[in-house]
This record gives C-alpha cells, structure tokens and sequence, in this order.
C-alpha cells in the first residue's frame, strides 16, 4: 500500500518506517496515525526483522497534531487517545525490534513514539521532551506509563511537570535515549544497528522482545514466570541447536 503522509521503505529485511509531513514538522493526525497502523501491519505481515521509525526532513515528531486537537470535545479526545495509543501498542508489540532514529524535534506524542520503540538513537542536534503540559494537557500516548521507566519516576515527574525540551545528550543522560550520534552519522548507525539486529535468530529474537515486554505486564513475579516458559520453549528449536552447535564447534551459526 501507498500512504500520502506515511512511507514504508526496505532495505533487506529492514523496514523504515518515516512519517511525512515535513510541512508541519511530521505532527500526527488522524490519517498520519492511520497510516501509521496500516505501515506497521504491512512491515509485520512481510516479515519484518527489524524496523526503524523516523520523520522526513529536519523533525522527527513533533507531537500530535495540536491545530486538530485545539477543539476537540472530551469524547472525540477519548477517540483521539485511544487512536495513539494503538499505534504506540503496535510499535510496542511489533514482533520484531524497532528503532526510534531521532532526527530532530521528537515532542510529546512524537517522544511518544519513540517511546514506545525497543531502542532510540538520536542525532545530536535533537531535541526530546513531553511538553504537553503547556498545552493544558497530559501526556496522552502512554508517557505518564513509560517515561517512568525508562528514566525512574522522579525524573519523569520533572520531565513532564516542567514539560522540558531536552538536547539529545541531556535526554541520553536522563536514559531517554540510548545512543547519541552526529547528525550525518545518524542513518549509518542506525542502518547498521538494524541489520545487525536483523541478521540474529528471528524467532529467539522475536521472544526475546516479548519477554522483555512482560516486564510492562502485572508483577515482576508474573513476568519471570514468563520468561521461564518463553526461554524453554526455545529449546529444541533449529535455531538454538544451530546457534549451541556453532558456539561449541567455533564457527558461525547458519540460521533459519
Ligand atoms: N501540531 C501541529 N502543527 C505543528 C506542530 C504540532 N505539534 N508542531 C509544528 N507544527 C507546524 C507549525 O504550526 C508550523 O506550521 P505553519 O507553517 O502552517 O505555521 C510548522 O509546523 C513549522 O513549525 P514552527 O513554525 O513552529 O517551527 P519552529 O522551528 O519555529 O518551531 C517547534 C518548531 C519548536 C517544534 C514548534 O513548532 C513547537 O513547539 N511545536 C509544538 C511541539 C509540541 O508542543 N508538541 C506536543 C503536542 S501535544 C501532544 O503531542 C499530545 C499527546 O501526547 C498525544
């Protein structure tokens, strides 16, 4: 499929995803968020093994699209929400790692977004924050949910409560971003990040992610007992006895 504000590219089994709205810095409407769904089902069904999310031109996401939400009633703000935060829930659920490349203004929905990826690599000039707060609202796409634990809960109170605009270095040091590059270098990096990714196990890779997401489920009882089942049901798959055997024969693995 072809979308006017959403592209869906490849680079072997590597997806990128890029938001196009270059005119108002990739800010999500509702057919940007629609879009975004159908991209995100599209780059799964096609086998995906990893996927990489950024915005066309100078931003990465410069929020939710605020010229929409200006009037919106509390019910069409239910709507509003509820259409985010599936997009955000795919990212997260997406079956294979994604990568957030921040290539500019990430701000609220759009450090939402990012969020929601497994990891987030950010050129240096960036800037990062949930600025809701000076717009008389909340984070609205999960961020009161996952900046906490991404950053612990006081930061994230100070983050949101002040809505800050942070640099790329500042929002690394807070553990927002794991990884800050030089702008030119940022398509590389996250380039080859992604096939390294994508050259892995798909399969042991693809548990490894939904284990880890179970750590956003219920206890850390409950999450472990997860991973236990998660982690054998691995075993006796061609991939582990590939990976095992490679291991103990030195040689590199040929996986499935
Ligand atoms: N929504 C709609 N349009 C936006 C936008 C947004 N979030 N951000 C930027 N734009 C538009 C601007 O209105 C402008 O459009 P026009 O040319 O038609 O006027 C265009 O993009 C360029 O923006 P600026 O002229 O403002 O560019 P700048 O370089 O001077 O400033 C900026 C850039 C600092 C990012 C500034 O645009 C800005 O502060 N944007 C808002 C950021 C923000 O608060 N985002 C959070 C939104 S709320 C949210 O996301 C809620 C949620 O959790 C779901």
């Amino acid at each position: 499929m072809s979308w006017d504000t959403v592209r869906l590219e490849w680079d072997g089994d590597v997806a990128t995803l890029t938001v196009d709205r270059p005119d108002a810095l990739n800010a999500l409407n509702i057919e940007t968020l629609e879009a975004m769904g159908e991209a995100l089902e599209e780059a799964a069904a096609e086998g995906a093994r990893a996927l990489v999310l950024t915005g066309a031109g100078d931003a990465f996401i410069a929020g939710a699209d605020i010229k929409y939400m200006q009037d919106l009633s509390t019910a069409e703000g239910e709507e509003w929400g509820a259409l985010g935060h599936d997009v955000a829930d795919a990212l997260e659920a997406f079956p294979a790692p994604t990568i957030a490349a921040i290539n500019g203004y990430a701000f609220g929905g759009g450090c939402e977004m990012a969020m929601a990826c497994d990891l987030r690599v950010a050129a240096e000039s960036a800037l990062i924050g949930n600025t809701e707060i000076d717009l008389g609202i909340i984070p609205g796409w999960g961020a009161t949910q996952r900046l906490p634990r991404l950053v612990g809960d006081e930061t994230a109170r100070r983050m949101i409560f002040l809505g800050e605009r942070l640099d790329a270095e500042s929002a690394a040091e807070a553990g927002l971003i794991g990884e800050v590059v030089p702008d030119d270098e940022l398509e590389d990096v996250v380039g080859e990040l992604a096939d390294q990714i994508a050259a892995k196990p798909a399969f042991a890779m693809q548990t490894a992610k939904q284990a880890i997401n179970q750590t956003h489920e219920g206890s850390q009882e409950s999450g472990i007992a997860y991973e236990k089942r998660a982690f054998a049901s691995l075993f006796g798959t061609h991939d582990q006895r590939e990976g095992m055997a490679a291991f103990v024969e030195d040689r590199e693995p040929d996986f499935e």
